[in-house]
């Protein structure tokens, strides 16, 4: 089978988050400067959204941009911004033509307004769609966003609006700023580096990965196949035995005591 449209429901993933990286890589193999890679980049998110529109994925979570990626150049980080800026105008129109509902998850402190107007723009004219969920991951950092679970549950204790021994891995869950989302079933890194760098850690326990030495702005809908037909092979076992796997993570069952 070479078209994962073929395959029953419950052997493609619901949600596929993706860590697009290699666009520097991609350039400077061109004697280009590394935000050409950034700006071919831009092609390979049209691609893939599309895509993931035809397989009737539910949810695509794609890492935009990383709280640890303000170390780059001033200049980068402009351009950078100022293609996202670029990128929410100019697809709005796409985005409603699939029927994708855009939201965004990362702190929304230290981003540019204008980014920020134009995100919000998207989020509100494409929320009442019903086709798939396309979710940025902007200024995005796991164990930030873990941190700030911890404080709210905290908080909420404190006011005696949560009772403490209440707090379970869905109580925790929801507390993140992927509540109500369904979690990764697949995740996947172009360009070949074999880590999360700080990627929803708490979400993708369970995923299955898949690293593509494929360079981010090379890769294509034909990529995007490949890796959901591979998912297609893996056998997920939650921890149970192999062929008696649930379709989907089973509840943890309650402590002792
Ligand atoms: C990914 O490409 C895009 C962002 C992190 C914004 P990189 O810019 O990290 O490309 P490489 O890893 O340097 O090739
Ligand atoms: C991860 O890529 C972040 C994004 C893709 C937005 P990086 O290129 O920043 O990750 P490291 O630095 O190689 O870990
Ligand atoms: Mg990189």
């Amino acid at each position: 089978m070479t078209d994962p449209k073929g395959l029953p429901p419950e052997l493609r993933p619901r949600h596929v988050a993706i860590i697009m990286d290699g666009n520097g890589r991609w350039a400077e193999a061109q004697g280009l400067p590394r935000i050409f890679g950034h700006r071919s980049g831009i092609r390979s998110v049209r691609a893939v959204v599309e895509e993931g529109c035809r397989l009737g994925l539910q949810q695509m979570t794609l890492y935009c941009f990383s709280s640890e990626n303000w170390k780059r150049p001033p200049r980068e980080l402009r351009f950078l911004f100022r293609l996202l800026r670029h990128f929410l105008v100019v697809e709005r129109a796409e985005l409603m033509e699939q029927d994708v509902r855009l939201t965004m998850i990362g702190r929304r402190d230290g981003l540019p307004e204008d980014v920020l107007a134009e995100f919000d723009r998207t989020a509100e004219l494409t929320a009442p769609n019903g086709g798939m969920t396309l979710c940025l991951a902007v200024n995005y950092g796991a164990r930030a966003e873990i941190a700030e679970a911890a404080r709210r549950i905290a908080r909420d204790a404190a006011a005696g609006k949560l009772d403490p021994e209440a707090v379970d891995e869905s109580t925790f869950a929801s507390y993140l700023s992927t509540a109500g989302m369904p979690d990764p079933d697949l995740l996947i890194r172009t360009a070949g580096e074999l880590r999360l760098s700080n990627y929803l850690l708490w979400q993708v326990s369970y995923a299955e990965l898949y690293v593509t030495d494929v360079l981010w702005p090379d890769f294509r809908a034909e990529h995007l196949q490949r890796a959901v037909l591979d998912y297609a092979r893996r056998h997920r076992k939650f921890g149970g035995l192999p062929g008696r796997a649930p379709a989907s993570p089973p509840a943890p069952s309650p402590t002792a005591g």
